[in-house]
């Protein structure tokens, strides 16, 4: 009989994989397994008998990984069973950067009570007119399974892509995505694209990535992406670049203070891989590993 907590609340569907063996318990320290979302478990007490650890996400920064790793506690975590609703809100955000919905709707929520829609409806189509995706070069920092997502769907769109990821050879990205060009170098990808989105982890490599520097190499007007971690970024040269109107757009699942409310900046509440399925996909395949991993010794992060 194996004791399990969710530290965040889980689908169903993940927790019917986990049959009459399985009780849950409400403290963590009483557990034998932990499934999680994004509650931070730094410092958090475990219970001896605490054996693994699954989050459901991609992302790890949440865990105590050497910790973990002292301690014999195996980690897992869901790569690629929210990409697809990261990628579709990354779509999204682009849209919403080259398209200005969000004024749009705001001047006819305005307006709608006056009855003046109508008669102001050519104002508001210059006040609003944005541009078109197609034909603009997008570049993704990170071939993973979003990035790769995302490159693709963007070719879809008529975009030109550029990809780049230290760990990926131009080989296998052409194999992921056929019509990716590979930037040989990331200062090539800052210089050349229109529009730039980040899918790495967050490590101590990656943090503040999109620093000054980086930005002084981008275009104008570059609008730049990140579902990723808000720790890539160099928030303070980012809202230097917003308000002088370098980079025209900062689209972000990030709501922190120093962004939030800065010309420019577009907040989401980090709801990339808030979809049903997501949710559902992610939830299964971190139950899958804890059984897997209890019933079978096996170590399988997929
Ligand atoms: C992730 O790392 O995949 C996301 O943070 C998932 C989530 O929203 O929980």
């Amino acid at each position: 009989m194996y004791k399990y907590h969710c530290l965040n609340p889980i689908s169903q569907v993940g927790l019917d994989q986990l049959t009459e063996e399985y009780t849950p318990v409400n403290e963590a320290k009483e557990a034998d397994a932990i499934l999680v979302r994004s509650a931070v478990m730094h410092e958090m007490e475990f219970s001896k008998d605490l054996k693994a650890v699954a989050r459901a996400g991609a992302g790890v920064n949440n865990i105590p990984l050497e910790r973990c790793a002292e301690e014999g506690i195996v980690v897992f975590n869901t790569p690629g069973a929210n990409a697809n609703g990261v990628k579709e809100l990354v779509l999204a955000g682009m849209l919403l950067a080259s398209r200005d919905i969000i004024g749009g709707i705001g001047w006819v929520q305005e307006n709608e009570e006056d009855g003046n829609i109508a008669k102001d409806a050519e104002k508001a189509k210059k006040a609003f007119a944005g541009c078109e995706l197609e034909g603009k070069k997008l570049g993704v920092i990170g071939l993973g399974a979003i990035g790769v997502l995302v490159a693709n769907a963007a070719t879809h769109l008529g975009m030109d892509v550029y990809g780049y990821d230290p760990y990926v050879s131009v080989d296998s990205a052409w194999r992921l995505s056929r019509s990716i060009h590979h930037a040989k170098t990331v200062d090539e990808l800052y210089s050349d694209c229109d529009y730039i989105t980040i899918h790495v982890p967050a490590l101590d490599s990656t943090k503040g990535m999109i620093d000054k520097h980086a930005i002084s190499l981008m275009k104008d007007g570059v609008v730049i992406l990140n579902f990723a971690r808000n720790i890539l970024v160099d928030e303070e040269a980012m809202v230097d670049a917003l308000v002088s109107g370098h980079v025209k757009h900062y689209v972000t699942d990030f709501p922190t203070p120093t962004v939030t409310g800065v010309k420019g900046a577009i907040v989401i509440p980090h709801l990339g891989a808030s979809t049903e399925e997501a949710e559902d996909n992610c939830a299964v395949m971190a139950a899958k590993q804890l059984k897997d991993y209890l019933e079978n010794g096996n170590i399988k992060n997929s």
